[in-house]
């Protein structure tokens, strides 16, 4: 009896590294925007360039789980644009196998990031951390990080850039979390100083809501 115990949790152990592995992870798309959401969630340091985008909703009853940052490294005296897109992972009831993602309109410079996972719960709160505009003659790069806060309490910060400080965060989704995204993107400046991503807003959804 107890080597057969040992050898299912073997197994579950094995296939839940599998499963991991073998995630399920589809772009949603604009494919989901009709979805009903209860409050935006907004943050007031955000840079002024650029205008918004379009938002992308997860699909019903998912909420995001977990976020991946794409972000250009420091250009040693070419045009640094910092933070260029952040991308939502969305989950429904936590089964963290069958995921979708958005990310709104995002920039093209840069690489993603290892998504980071809330340990348990859904994200519902988030902060970031802009530089302030240079003026003229400056390289501006606006958004260089984010951080969200986990239902269970956790924050997670992405692997940003250092430029610039931390705002104040934005209020919490109430009895829910983050489903959606909207960005503020400064259009290619073709050979001209690019910030890409300027500003934020997040989409909250209800727990119960469809
Ligand atoms: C996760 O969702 C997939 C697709 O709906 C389903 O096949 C799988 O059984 C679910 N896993 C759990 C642990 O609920």
């Amino acid at each position: 009896m107890a080597s057969v115990l040992t050898v299912l949790a073997m197994l579950a152990v094995l296939s839940g590294g599998l499963c991991e592995e073998k995630a399920f992870l589809q772009r949603a798309g604009v494919a989901f925007n009709n979805r009903q959401y209860r409050s935006l969630l907004t943050v007031n340091n955000g840079e002024v360039f650029g205008t918004w985008t379009w938002p992308e909703m997860c699909p019903d009853k998912f909420l995001a789980v977990g976020f991946s940052i794409r972000v250009e490294s420091k250009q040693y005296g070419g045009d640094d644009t910092a933070l260029n897109g952040i991308r939502l992972i969305c989950a429904k009831d936590g089964n963290r196998s069958f995921l979708y993602s958005v990310e709104s309109h995002t920039g093209y410079f840069g690489y993603w990031s290892q998504p980071q996972y809330c340990p348990s719960g859904v994200l519902t709160a988030f902060q970031i951390r802009v530089e302030p505009h240079k003026g003229l003659f400056g390289d501006d790069t606006a958004v260089n990080n984010i951080k969200f806060r986990c239902s269970s309490n956790p924050t997670l910060e992405g692997p940003g850039m250092d430029w610039g400080e931390y705002g104040h965060w934005s209020q919490e989704c109430q009895d829910g979390g983050i489903c959606g995204i909207e960005t503020k993107m400064e259009e290619y400046q073709y050979g001209l100083d690019d910030s890409t991503l300027n500003d934020v807003r997040f989409h909250c959804c209800s727990r119960s809501q469809q």
